[in-house]
């Protein structure tokens, strides 16, 4: 009896332990954070296991969000200098190039949208800024892969509905051709921004230009800087869905710090004021008044898929990336950084690991788990060590990936089919989260107007693209 209580007690208190303990002032502290929530990240990915495919993670996480996993890995080295995982991110994101080399690889066309290969060719980019080891020579390079995204998608700009955008989906097959949205344009907002930065080319600075002008001119950004997730192109863009997600207002947030930095005078005084303007809005829109980051749109009602569970690991990212463009936003980011870092380690308590994260970090494990609830806790920890890292090198200030600017020309060469994947739909507006959260809306607000519009959106969505729904 006595050694059971006594054994009991002992597993007790070694559980107790395994919690995450942070302590934001001890930078070894953080990292031990940062490396516990990646090792649980990892526990779901077999890639790099006999027979496994190496950059792909098991259903029902889609090739994006696999995309974004190693980016936060490469975040993770960036931070740490913890080389652990360097081979495995490697491997995978060149195995996933696809045969034109642009990430657009056949067999997942059937989960591809702009944003799915956007997120693919930011971690890319990353790598190439923050000079993470350069692939053999012989193989497709960082800065190159991100250029090849670049491209494809430059050529993707709709004039032919809402005087341009970017759609969401590249194949008509798939479900979404009709919606432009922002996480598909700013997402390439953000990667020629920093191509512009990076490579000193000013063309790319005018499709952040442009991108921007076209996400205010139909209110995909509004007049006080919330980011709405998307509009309709069929009715050339005069409907808003009006959902908010954090990432959205992120992509945009350090796109435009960027922009402040590589401009000058007048224009760079307007990208203040929108920088100013995003982060202002982010604040509001996405953390408690306690400085508690949240999915707002769905985690309070429990409703976060699968994508969503992921979107606070952007914004904790861009949040940071954002301080080292554009120092002057810090004041106001650290602080909310270190509230939700804390905030998030609490959540980490759960599963049989004793260490495994939830979704929400109001208060301790909340029963959900998941590549997106480790990722979330990894960017936001390991972002407390932004002030320590370097910033974002160019091919002038030490940059060492080779670029190629014509990349991805070849692309369409290769014939897409209609090949399936085990995925179906891509990470922005899910219909069934906006039915939701209108009953919630409706519910929780009264508000009818915005009822109302969401209603008349899912109608749109029901006859425009119905399996949205259906399926
Ligand atoms: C796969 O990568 C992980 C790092 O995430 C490593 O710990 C593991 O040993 C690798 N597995 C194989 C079979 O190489
Ligand atoms: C996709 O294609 C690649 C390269 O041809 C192949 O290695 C991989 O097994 C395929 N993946 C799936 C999920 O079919
Ligand atoms: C940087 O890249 C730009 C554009 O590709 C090129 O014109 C310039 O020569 C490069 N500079 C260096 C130092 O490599
Ligand atoms: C600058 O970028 C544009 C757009 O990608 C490209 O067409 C052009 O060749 C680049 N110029 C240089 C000097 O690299
Ligand atoms: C952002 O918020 C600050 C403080 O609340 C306010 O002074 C400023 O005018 C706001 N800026 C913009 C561009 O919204
Ligand atoms: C922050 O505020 C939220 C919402 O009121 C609350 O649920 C949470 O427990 C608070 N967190 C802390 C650390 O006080
Ligand atoms: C622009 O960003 C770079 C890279 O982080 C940084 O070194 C530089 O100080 C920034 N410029 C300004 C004016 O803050």
């Amino acid at each position: 009896m006595r050694s059971t209580t006594f054994f009991a007690s002992i597993l007790f208190v070694a559980r107790w332990a395994l919690a995450i303990d942070l302590n934001l002032d001890d930078p070894e502290s953080i990292k031990r954070a940062a490396r516990t929530a990646a090792d649980g990240m990892m526990q779901w990915y077999d890639g790099n296991k006999t027979g496994g495919i190496p950059g792909l993670l098991p259903g029902p996480f889609y090739w994006w969000e696999a995309g974004a996993m190693f980016g936060s890995l490469i975040d993770y080295w960036y931070y740490t200098g913890d080389t652990s995982y360097n081979d495995v991110v490697t491997e995978a994101l060149l195995f996933q190039v696809g045969a034109d080399v642009d990430y657009m690889p056949a067999n997942q066309s059937k989960s591809l949208g702009n944003d799915d290969q956007a997120f693919w060719g930011l971690s890319a980019l990353t790598a190439a800024e923050t000079n993470f080891p350069n692939p053999p020579a012989g193989q497709p390079q960082w800065l190159a892969l991100a250029q090849a995204v670049f491209n494809t998608q430059k050529v993707r700009w709709d004039e032919t509905s809402c005087a341009g955008g970017l759609k969401w989906q590249i194949f008509t097959f798939n479900n979404g051709y009709n919606y432009k949205n922002s996480i598909s344009n700013g997402c390439f907002m953000n990667m020629a921004a920093r191509l512009a930065m990076y490579t000193g080319n000013t063309s790319y600075n005018e499709w952040a230009d442009r991108a921007w002008e076209w996400s205010r001119s139909v209110g995909l950004v509004s007049d006080t800087y919330l980011v709405y997730d998307g509009t309709d192109d069929n009715l050339d863009c005069k409907e808003l869905n009006h959902l908010q997600w954090s990432y959205n207002s992120g992509v945009y947030l350090m796109a435009a710090a960027t922009m402040w930095n590589i401009t000058e005078g007048a224009t760079r005084d307007q990208w203040q004021t929108r920088t100013q303007g995003l982060l202002n809005a982010t604040k509001q829109i996405f953390f408690y008044p306690n400085g508690t980051m949240q999915e707002t749109a769905c985690e309070g009602s429990h409703n976060c898929n699968i994508d969503q569970q992921t979107f606070k690991a952007y914004l904790s990212r861009w949040m940071a990336a954002s301080t080292k463009v554009a120092p002057w936003t810090k004041d106001t980011i650290m602080p909310l950084l270190a509230s939700s870092a804390e905030a998030a380690a609490k959540s980490c308590t759960g599963g049989d690991d004793g260490v495994t994260c939830g979704t929400s970090w109001t208060g301790g494990w909340d029963g959900a788990f998941g590549v997106g609830q480790q990722m979330n806790a990894l960017e936001v920890f390991q972002s407390n060590l932004i002030s320590t890292a370097r910033g974002p090198v160019g091919n002038s200030t030490g940059g060492t990936s080779q670029g190629d600017p014509n990349a991805g020309s070849d692309s369409g060469s290769t014939p897409i089919t209609y090949a399936s994947s085990h995925q179906q739909s891509p990470p922005s507006a899910n219909l069934e989260v906006v039915l939701t959260f209108e009953r919630y809306n409706a519910i929780t607000t009264g508000d009818r107007a915005g009822a109302g519009i969401l209603t008349a959106i899912v109608l749109i969505g029901l006859v425009g693209g119905g399996y949205w729904i259906v399926t």
